[in-house]
């Protein structure tokens, strides 16, 4: 066999949690994401020729050790389960900064899938890659949770309750409603983060929590953006990061005081986002930033519908 020309896949950032759903609840993010390009090589197995960075060159940080990256960590679990015994070499492209709370190593592993399976003879429909994307998200937080993978899959707003895992529950799509992300100049570890998160809760933390996540499903199926106001609120999971975030509150009350819906940590940070209404989008960006900058931190911001569309194969062999 000779080598095969290069797919490439493109998968989007995403917003983890969504203030509201913990590990549960996730929103794909236009003009930033991964891309991972793929192709059939003589051998077995699948290798990484090289990674690169934001800036096209070699990414400093990131090696290309097949057990150390969620793009090929998916590709491989995927390439197995089809019994595919050829090799396959992958490029990883990362447009999404590391520990950004972007869904940095989702979108590689969803990319990394997504690109493997278009090289299958007969690919698996895009659904059916969630558990293979899971495998190399599990490896890069040190948890089971699909809140960054689903989204940068499939796109838009979804839910996917762990115990239901792998479905994945398309939220309606609420109009005239927004995401504003920022990203301060920081690093989070997400497994560390996790793995400071105390493991009990109160009946009224829960009971709160469970009124503010279903206050905001019934909110979006109605376009309510009063009910999506009021339920856009985390008082189990964001309370013992913010400080891990030293920008977090001056922009949170920013955001606030500018109109935002909610605004929150986007998965354990160190991005921020807020939900708001279209027509305020542009202002709220400005205010995230300068009060970002002002506590001390450069930043770049995005904005988003919410019907950002998932992974997609940009060019086929
Ligand atoms: N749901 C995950 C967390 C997202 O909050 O730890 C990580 O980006």
């Amino acid at each position: 066999m000779n080598d095969s020309e290069y797919v490439t896949a493109f998968a989007p950032a995403s917003i983890g949690n969504v203030c509201v759903g913990h590990d549960m609840l996730g929103l794909a993010i236009a003009g930033a994401g991964d891309r991972v390009s793929a192709r059939k090589i003589v051998g077995s197995g699948v290798t990484i020729k090289e990674v690169r960075g934001l800036d096209g060159e070699i990414h400093a940080e990131l090696s290309i050790d097949v057990t150390q990256n969620t793009a090929s960590l998916a590709a491989a679990a995927l390439w197995r389960e089809a019994g595919e015994s050829g090799g396959v070499e992958l490029i990883v492209h990362k447009g999404i900064p590391l520990q950004s709370g972007m869904g940095s190593s989702a979108a590689s592993a969803v990319a990394g899938a997504v690109a493997a399976n278009a090289l299958l003879e007969s690919p698996l429909d895009k659904d059916a890659l969630l558990p293979f994307a899971l495998i190399g998200e599990e490896f890069a937080s040190g948890g089971l949770h699909a809140d960054n993978v689903a989204p940068s899959l499939v796109g838009g707003l979804v839910l996917c309750p762990t115990v239901f895992l792998p479905a994945m529950i398309r939220l309606p799509i609420p109009s005239g409603i927004c995401s504003v992300l920022l990203h301060p100049a920081l690093e989070v570890n997400t497994a560390e983060s996790r793995s400071g998160l105390a493991s009990s809760y109160s009946m009224e933390q829960w009971l709160n929590q469970q009124g503010y996540l279903a206050g905001f499903i019934a909110g979006c199926a109605s376009s309510d953006i009063d009910l999506i106001g009021q339920s856009l609120r985390d008082v189990i999971i964001e309370p013992q990061r913010a400080a891990s975030v030293p920008c977090f509150a001056a922009v949170k009350a920013a955001a606030m005081e500018a109109g935002a819906l909610g605004c929150s940590l986007s998965g354990s940070g160190p991005s921020i986002f807020a939900l708001c209404k279209e027509e305020v989008a542009v202002d709220m960006a400005s205010t995230m930033e300068k009060s970002c900058r002002a506590a001390g931190y450069e930043c770049q911001s995005w904005i988003s519908p919410l019907d950002v569309p998932g992974a997609t194969v940009e060019r086929s062999a």
